[in-house]
């Protein structure tokens, strides 16, 4: 039997290429894994009306961690004109799938570093080195929605935060609510791997970005929660900063950044943010991580109007293969991969189109396996 049993999961578009560029380098690294292919994806939606079927969460919940390239997901009307005839009119909702195999496993923290490899033509800087916690079980993703808003709602809502009364002149059928939830519980888990993973790594201070002077209640919540864990981490700075100026500030001094932690959306947002300062997408890879599973992804969508054609970077989900080999507990593997990695992007003679060559996904995979 094989040490390791990987979900997995090539899903839409450029997903089923970057994928195939993992395989070569898991199989020239000969990890001892049993990869079990699981099916999620737009044609699943069309036919099955679920893009993650039950059958692939059941397979999540009995393997060691999933490897996932990425998904087509489009608005709600276009959703539904797509679901193959005996499915229309049942009142199907299309949900993102990997938000709910998120919040469904309960994988509560987004690890997105961001690394400029040097000798990348597309870093904005060198010397940058970003690692970002993002919540990735609540906050803003929670799904606590209201459209329209019910009076009998309003009014109840309207006893416990009286500023719901500003909006007394607008008609509910007028009037959209999406709730921002943030638990201790939450704030607490995430917050904490982000101290754990700076001690372990070297890094001398955790940026917390956050908005409390606005959002009282729920940013309030995750800086009281991270000046508490802080006490546990003397060694290390806590910089508290708003979300609007460390935007600005990670354009203007990237550098100065190390590990970062963050609600849901304003993680999402500083990880594309801080994605395109070493090298855009194509770079970007990402750990959906929670206590016994994890579903490691590359930031990247599917990509549809470069599906089939084998041109897109997969150095994403070469550095996503090298965060799950870590989190495997491969660590000799995982290095290996990331100085090929590093080795093939410094030598520059094989690089797809975005780096301004014209090698293929499968070149750059190719060219990395070589090296190891
Ligand atoms: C990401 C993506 C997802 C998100 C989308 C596809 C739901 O942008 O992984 O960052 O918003 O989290
Ligand atoms: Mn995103």
């Amino acid at each position: 039997m094989a040490k390791y049993k990987i979900a997995w999961m090539p899903g839409d578009g450029i997903g089923i290429e970057v994928m195939e560029a993992a395989r070569i380098v898991l199989d020239k690294l000969k990890l001892d894994a049993q990869y079990l292919p699981a099916d999620i994806g737009w044609e699943f939606w069309c036919t099955e009306g679920e893009a993650l079927p039950k059958r692939t969460m059941d397979l999540l919940r009995s393997v060691d961690c999933g490897l996932f390239g990425a998904i087509t997901s489009k608005p709600k009307q276009e959703a539904q004109n797509d679901l193959i005839p005996e499915l229309q009119g049942k009142g199907l909702l299309y949900r993102s799938p990997i938000v709910r195999l998120r919040q469904e496993l309960q994988l509560y923290y987004n690890l997105r570093p961001c690394k400029a490899y040097p000798g990348n033509p597309l870093n904005y800087r060198d010397n940058i080195d970003l690692v970002i916690f993002r919540e990735n079980a609540e906050g803003l993703y929670s799904g606590v929605e209201f459209f329209p808003v019910e009076d009998e709602l309003r009014e109840m809502m309207k006893k416990y935060s009286p500023a719901l009364g500003n909006f007394d002149d607008v008609a509910g059928s007028d009037m959209a609510m999406t709730t921002r939830i943030v638990t201790i519980r939450g704030a607490t888990r995430v917050i904490r791997k982000a101290f754990e993973y700076a001690k372990k790594h070297g890094y001398p201070t955790v940026t917390l970005v956050e908005k409390p002077n606005v959002l009282r209640e729920t940013s309030g919540m995750m800086v009281r929660v991270a000046r508490e864990i802080h006490k546990e981490y003397p060694e290390i700075d806590l910089w508290e900063t708003n979300i609007d100026a460390q935007v600005m500030w990670l354009v203007k001094n990237p550098e100065n950044y190390g590990v970062m932690v963050t609600g849901n959306l304003f993680g999402d947002i500083v990880s594309d943010l801080s994605a395109q300062l070493v090298g855009g997408l194509g770079f970007a890879s990402s750990g959906n991580i929670g206590d016994n599973l994890a579903v490691f992804e590359p930031t990247h969508g599917s990509a549809p109007k470069h599906a089939g054609k084998y041109i897109s970077n997969p150095n994403a989900m070469l550095l996503t293969t090298k965060m799950m080999l870590e989190w495997l507990g491969e660590i000799e593997k995982a290095k290996a991969l990331e100085n090929a990695i590093a080795a093939v992007i410094l030598e520059g003679k094989v690089r797809t189109y975005d780096m301004g060559g014209d090698s293929s996904t499968i070149d750059v995979a190719e060219a990395v396996a070589e090296r190891l």
